[in-house]
């Protein structure tokens, strides 16, 4: 058992007295030097700053311990606010279970700053940057948005503010709050447009009321079916309007995995990433350049770590991935691709494959009769122009599959 302590900038004398009685008592405390510091010398206490590299060291460290069966109270870490939001808590819970870790949670930095700005939990959205790209604030942009935005160091609000401006959100009004609560919070308010300090006090976070005029109108917002001209593509894209049919069959749901198969610009898998938290892809793409393409286009949109690309042949990738909740096969299929992804796709999971040819055609309609399901030809026609006038373009037909594993 470990006991996870949270404690603010007041340090110890704000501590509640069993949450002091569990610090100066503990045989080993554990916790960053900052937290640390924060607390008085323990007679016979020993103290142990967190491994650097924390992740590889800290399985050896808790095992050196033997943190995860030794009595409750022996081994206790400090962790600033709520050990939960994006704290050290998360991934002493990964690694010895949540049976063996007890959290004694404070005021965290995200309530202080909606407590100072007066925005409800409600209101307002926690985006963690901390050892994270500052990308990935991009998917939470627009209008009305506001966002508490934890931050790496003192160098964040300006990436952040020159970020947001480039994009099209230099009106957007930013709120920096460096060491809330403590004797020396402070706090600076300009537009990401005019900000102008390059770098604040490294305890630092940013509110964001986000508005302005974006680069990029139509991607904007959770719904998919984005416009393919907001993906780098070398025309291997699902138009958007099939796209947006896909994913209303493959249902993202939170902390979802899909398995986007001969993934082209990777516009399913990516739209897959931006519907729902914590959902996750695995990008199969053999064309090396398509595979790069991928990247940079996960990276644009915020996701590039919920999107892993695999440069491989579908087929081939399969036995290196994590079981899916839903599979997408966007080109490349096979009778046995089919069986290959049936087999590790669980109970209830989707798995939706599109066809323009006619011998994949045939494919989904001899899998429709062995599995069950839905398909639907999915014709779409644009008006342009024809002359003066304007004229239905047709694209080309799509043939959809979609079925869920285990029911008819
Ligand atoms: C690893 S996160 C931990 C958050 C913490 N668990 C909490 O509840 O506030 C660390 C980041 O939280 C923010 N933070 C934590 N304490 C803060 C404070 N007193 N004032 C401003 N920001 C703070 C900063 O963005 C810092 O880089």
């Amino acid at each position: 058992m470990i006991d996870v302590v949270g404690i603010g900038e007041g340090g110890e004398a704000e501590l509640s007295p069993r949450s002091r009685a569990l610090v100066m008592g503990a045989r080993t405390l554990l916790g960053g030097r900052r937290h640390l510091k924060l607390v008085p010398a323990a007679p016979g206490q020993t103290r142990r700053p967190w491994p650097s590299p924390l992740r590889e060291g800290l399985g050896p460290l808790l095992a050196e311990l033997d943190a995860a069966s030794s009595p409750a109270g022996e081994v206790v870490a400090l962790a600033s606010g709520d050990p939960l939001l994006s704290g050290i808590g998360t991934t002493l819970i990964e690694v010895l279970g949540a049976d063996a870790v007890r959290i004694h949670p404070v005021v965290s930095s995200e309530t202080l700053a909606r407590a100072r700005m007066g925005w409800s939990a409600e209101q307002a959205t926690v985006v963690t940057l901390v050892g994270r790209s500052p990308d990935g604030v991009r998917r939470h942009l627009a209008s009305g948005a506001r966002l508490v935005v934890l931050c790496s160091d003192g160098s964040t609000p300006a990436v952040l503010a020159r970020l947001l401006t480039e994009q099209g959100w230099g009106a957007s009004r930013m709120t920096a709050w460096w060491h809330l609560d403590g004797p020396a919070e402070g706090s600076l308010t300009a537009s990401a447009a005019h900000w102008s300090v390059e770098r604040t006090a490294d305890l630092v976070l940013v509110c964001v009321q986000v508005s302005g005029t974006p680069a990029t109108p139509a991607a904007i917002g959770p719904a998919p079916g984005r416009p393919e001209s907001s993906f780098d593509h070398d025309g291997q894209i699902s138009k958007r309007d099939v796209r947006a049919s896909a994913l209303a069959q493959l249902r993202p749901t939170p902390g979802g995995h899909l398995w986007d198969l001969g993934a082209g610009s990777g516009a399913v898998g990516i739209e897959w990433a931006l519907a729902a938290p914590g959902a996750s892809v695995s990008a199969v793409e053999h064309n090396v350049a398509r595979a790069e393409r991928i990247r940079s286009n996960a990276r644009q949109f915020g996701v590039a770590a919920e999107v892993t690309v695999v440069e491989s042949a579908s087929l081939d990738a399969l036995a290196g991935l994590p079981d899916p909740d839903a599979v997408f096969v966007g080109g490349g299929l096979t009778p046995a691709l089919i069986d290959a992804v049936r087999s590790r796709l669980r109970p209830g999971g989707r798995l939706v494959a599109h066809a323009v040819t006619l011998s994949t055609e045939a494919l989904l309609v001899g899998a429709h009769e062995r599995f069950g399901g839905e398909l639907t030809r999915i014709s779409v026609e644009h008006a342009t122009s024809l002359g003066a006038h304007l004229s239905w373009t047709p694209a080309r037909a799509v043939v959809q599959w979609s079925s869920t594993k285990g029911m008819p």
